[in-house]
């Protein structure tokens, strides 16, 4: 069955999406007719040019700079229908070792950026009673993985978060869904699977995807064909060999 999903006139703000997953769904929910906005701290010069993609410069973990933008599109779009909160950070450090102020960023962007986020799109979802928000959670919320305690635990807590949301929200039609995405070609992948040893590992075991593949899964969530809140939706593979 053909993924038909129709976004005209609907406006998405992506967190993270100069790159990965977040930059193949803007790009998605643009070519569909609706109106990307790319929150990050990157620019994708990709994106430059698509007609329904606009790039914000926005560090998630900045409250007050959430609201501004998040303002902004409201001042520009009228409103925000979607939410997809793809902005993370994952450096490798171990718990002996890990400078502080690392453990701090990685919550602060990772877990409070997905709360600001909300929070500052969330009045006028309610006010609409309509509203999507899409979080993504991480195998290693549930395996660990040496070196990535700080990724893990904030990917962890997103899930209780998440279904918390979902309660308090779902009277007003507004729904909250957490997504594993499974093992995903991306820079942040990249970046946390060095070498090519592990990523052999991964291209032999689970498989590796592309953005492109978690692009549908996304946008069923934020369409009206979903209708689930607080559900937690696997993509292929990636619980069961816990990895991603
Ligand atoms: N790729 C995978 O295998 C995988 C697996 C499990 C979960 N995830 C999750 O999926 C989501 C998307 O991951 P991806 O692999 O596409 O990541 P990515 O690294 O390709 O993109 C993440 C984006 O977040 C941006 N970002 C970082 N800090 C920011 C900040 N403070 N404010 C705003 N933007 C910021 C980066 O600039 C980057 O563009 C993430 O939440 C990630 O944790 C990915």
């Amino acid at each position: 069955m053909k993924s038909t999903f129709d976004a005209q006139g609907e406006v998405l703000v992506v967190t993270g999406g100069a790159n990965g997953i977040g930059a193949a769904t803007a790009r998605a929910f643009a070519e569909r007719g609706g109106t990307a906005v790319v929150f990050d701290v990157a620019h994708a010069e990709e994106l430059d040019g698509i007609a329904g993609v606009e790039q914000h410069r926005v560090d998630v973990s900045d409250r007050e700079a959430v609201v501004f933008a998040v303002d902004e599109v409201l001042r520009r779009h009228g409103r925000i229908d979607a939410l997809v909160a793809g902005a993370a950070v994952q450096p490798r450090s171990d718990v002996v070792g890990m400078d502080p102020d690392v453990w701090r960023r990685v919550l602060a962007v990772n877990l409070d950026g997905v709360v600001w986020c909300a929070q500052a799109v969330l009045p006028g979802m309610i006010a609409q009673r309509s509203g999507s928000i899409v979080v993504f959670s991480s195998g290693l919320a549930h395996a660990g993985r040496a070196q990535a305690s700080a990724y893990a635990a904030s990917k962890g807590a997103l899930i209780p978060f998440a279904k918390s949301l979902a309660a308090e929200v779902a009277d007003y039609r507004v729904r909250v869904n957490v997504v594993f995405p499974g093992v995903i070609d991306t820079p942040q992948f990249r970046a946390a699977n060095p070498t090519g040893g592990e990523r052999e590992h991964w291209a032999a075991t689970t498989g590796i995807g592309s953005p492109q593949d978690v692009v549908d899964c996304l946008l069923f969530l934020l369409s009206d064909a979903a209708t689930m809140t607080g559900s937690v939706l696997t993509r292929e593979r990636s619980f069961a060999q816990e990895v991603a």
